[in-house]
């Protein structure tokens, strides 16, 4: 993604793009994802979905492998080691849900495969058949749930990191001597990983909260219950109903999220309804956070400053009024 430039200004590009939230969300026509794209509206689409977090393309009667194609545009398709990929074709993701199979643990505020060292730096979702009613999915731009923050709180967090896992998947194996192999397998491949807790953009430049209550399990150098509130609080920021977009799906739409920024969860009040789904992700980099990792002694200067440390600014008290203090 990094290296399919900018827009050039003698190039021509026929897409339109309009915002449909105030801080994310935004819909990309006048393209046909049907047929190869020329470089030009891919660096455009590019720059829009760095920008809008999340591009919403309408009446795209696409097949699998117009989806696949779009997604190789971005990079190299990634395949999820514990999701419903197509039998013939790792990389593509088929959601049918209807009576009898329920949706996964999607309904979860999340990022997509944050255990991962390089988590997919976006994910494109296509409907094919919707719930008359439900099934919407919800969008949250943690780059404007970051600049929310009071700046003690954005001094405070950047630099931390997070350890993260497939915690979630971990209930798919079966309790057999079989299963517990298979886990153990999957937990060799796929160890905990640290992540920064404020994740720059590598195109934007802009700094965004990168922890989620889906596969995040604890801050580094913080003790069990200040990193458990911390979570909590970060966790919350999604549930602010100005940072949202929520997307209504009609059949042949094709919604592209930049998860580097903007976090989403599924909303699952449909079943038993069917909703079909075809899903490809596109490889990311490692997270970067603003600076170097925190030094946990600093935290703790940060956390509880010294009453010292306000000396020179705290108020005079009556006793003290006209005695030179210093
Ligand atoms: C997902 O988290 O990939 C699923 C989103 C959805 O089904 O709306």
């Amino acid at each position: 993604m990094g290296d399919l430039g900018t827009v050039e200004a003698n190039e021509s590009v026929s897409i339109q793009t309009r915002k449909v939230g105030v801080f994310l969300g935004a819909e990309v026509t006048g393209v046909d994802l049907t047929k190869p794209l020329d470089p030009a509206t891919v660096r455009a689409i590019g720059e829009a979905h760095a920008a809008h977090e999340v591009l919403v393309f309408p009446d795209q009667k696409i097949g699998s492998e117009d989806l696949m194609r779009f997604g190789r545009y971005f990079g190299e398709l990634t395949v999820h080691p514990f999701s419903t990929n197509a039998a013939d074709n790792a990389a593509l993701i088929v959601y049918d849900n209807k009576e009898g199979n329920p949706p996964a643990a999607t309904d979860i505020w999340h990022t997509d495969e944050t255990f991962r060292e390089c988590p997919p730096m976006g994910t494109m979702l296509c409907s094919k058949v919707v719930p008359a009613l439900g099934g919407d999915t919800v969008f949250a731009s943690m780059t404007a749930a970051y600049d929310g923050l009071s700046d003690r709180m954005q001094h405070f967090i950047s630099g931390l990191e997070a350890v993260h896992d497939f915690k979630p998947f971990k209930e798919l194996f079966s309790q057999t001597e079989e299963g517990r192999k298979r886990l153990k397998r999957y937990e060799e491949l796929y160890p905990p990983v640290t992540h920064p807790v404020v994740r720059v953009h590598p195109i934007t430049g802009r700094k965004a909260i990168f922890v989620n209550p889906q596969f995040t399990l604890y801050i580094k150098g913080m003790e069990e219950r200040e990193s458990r509130s911390l979570l909590d609080t970060l966790f919350r920021v999604t549930s602010i109903l100005e940072y949202q977009y929520r997307h209504r799906w009609r059949p042949d739409m094709l919604v592209f999220w930049d998860n580097r920024s903007a976090q989403h969860s599924a909303v699952h009040d449909y079943y038993p309804q069917r909703r079909l789904m075809e899903r490809v992700t596109i490889k990311g980099d490692r997270p970067i956070g603003p600076g170097a990792p925190a030094d946990p002694a600093e935290l703790r200067r940060f956390k509880m400053p010294p009453i010292t440390a306000f000396e020179g600014r705290r108020a005079v008290r009556q006793h003290e009024r006209g005695k030179d203090l210093m």
